[in-house]
């Protein structure tokens, strides 16, 4: 018998969650049915877009069900099979994270593609925040040599990842970053950093400063005073690619948005909002043909921030939203 721990939440959390809004449980997990198979993970992954499926209510995804397990991106080695073409010590990447032990039917997890890289980066730069990186710049910014390209939250998983690329392809990039080590860190890859804990006004001097040409490409990820000061520096015609809104998903109640959203009009901008899945759909191939090389051979850099054993979950999500992280934040099991 296999048992099972896993965390859960009993009630949909307003504001930034208590760390004791998280539940560590344990079950004893059900015989193998035939196509299932059972993963001990090694690896979580926690992103902020969990926030979300934390509050009650559909969006693009289902929100979590109250008292049962908890989901996330986790990577493992099968221990047990009954699957025919998986079989145990093969390692695979799934959504039973938030657990140590998952158990799930075949079709739902993903061997690891053939890239030697650590087994980690498949839930990082070469797993679903690098792909949102990659397909936000190629598919829905169509990003051009002769760009200049603002990303907000550029030191973390999707950021960092985007920042490189956009830099690699000719482009004058500038990232948002909240400490002076991230924007050094940014710094020596060529990227223009900016701090966003400063006043909206600050923020758009420092980015006019940053970028006096203008911007032509925006990669969001956090919103709030940081898209204000992004629309001013727009250059007619531009790209906003709207990827994630962090600043918002701890708010009680919608603050109001930015005072300048009719420059969407008068600079006759395209502001498109996407989800990793339905872009990279297809394109998957072409993302681990183009950027696995650059991971593998260490042209892409990309950092994690590791916390220590399945109980340290909640903690490594929650420090998220405090920018503790720099790269990718995971949580590493036995
Ligand atoms: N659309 C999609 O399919 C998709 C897929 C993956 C991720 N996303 C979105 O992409 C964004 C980045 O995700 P990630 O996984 O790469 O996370 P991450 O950037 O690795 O970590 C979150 C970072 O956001 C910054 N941050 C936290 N609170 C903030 C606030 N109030 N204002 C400004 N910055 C804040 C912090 O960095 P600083 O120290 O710089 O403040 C923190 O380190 C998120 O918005 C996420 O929801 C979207």
């Amino acid at each position: 018998m296999t048992q099972s721990r896993y965390f859960t939440i009993g009630e949909h959390p307003e504001g930034l969650p208590e760390r004791s809004l998280f539940q560590l449980e344990s079950r004893e997990l059900p015989e193998l049915k035939d196509g299932e198979v059972r993963i001990r993970n090694h690896w979580l992954s926690v992103d902020p877009y969990m926030r979300g499926r934390m509050s009650g209510v559909k969006t693009y995804v289902e929100p979590f069900e109250l008292n049962q397990p908890m989901e996330g991106g986790a990577l493992g080695e099968i221990i047990e099979s009954r699957h025919k073409d998986l079989k145990e010590g093969d390692r695979v990447v799934h959504m039973g994270g938030w657990r140590d032990v998952a158990q799930l039917d075949g079709s739902q997890v993903q061997p690891l593609p053939d890239i030697d890289v650590p087994p980690q980066a498949f839930l990082g730069v070469l797993g679903m925040p690098g792909m949102t990186a990659w397909a936000g710049l190629t598919l829905v910014a169509e990003l051009e040599a002769s760009d200049t390209v603002l990303i907000s939250a550029a030191s973390g998983a999707v950021g960092s990842l985007a920042a490189q690329l956009a830099h690699q392809k000719g482009c004058t990039v500038i990232g948002s970053a909240g400490s002076q080590e991230k924007r050094e860190w940014l710094e020596a890859r060529g990227i223009k950093a900016i701090d966003h804990h400063q006043d909206a006004d600050a923020i758009k001097k420092a980015l006019k400063e940053a970028a006096p040409q203008g911007v032509d490409v925006y990669y969001e990820n956090v919103g709030g005073p940081m898209l204000e000061a992004a629309l001013d520096a727009m250059n007619d015609f531009g790209r906003i690619a709207v990827c994630g809104m962090i600043s918002r998903y701890n708010e009680s109640a919608p603050s109001a948005g930015p005072a300048n959203i009719a420059a969407v009009l008068t600079k006759r901008l395209r502001m498109q909002g996407f989800i990793v899945h339905e872009w990279v759909k297809g394109h998957e191939q072409e993302f681990y043909q183009q950027v696995g090389p650059l991971v593998a051979d260490g042209s892409i850099e990309y950092r994690e921030t590791v916390e220590e054993g399945l109980e340290r979950t909640p903690d490594a999500f929650l420090a998220l939203f405090e920018g503790s992280n720099q790269g990718k934040m995971l949580v590493r099991l036995d």
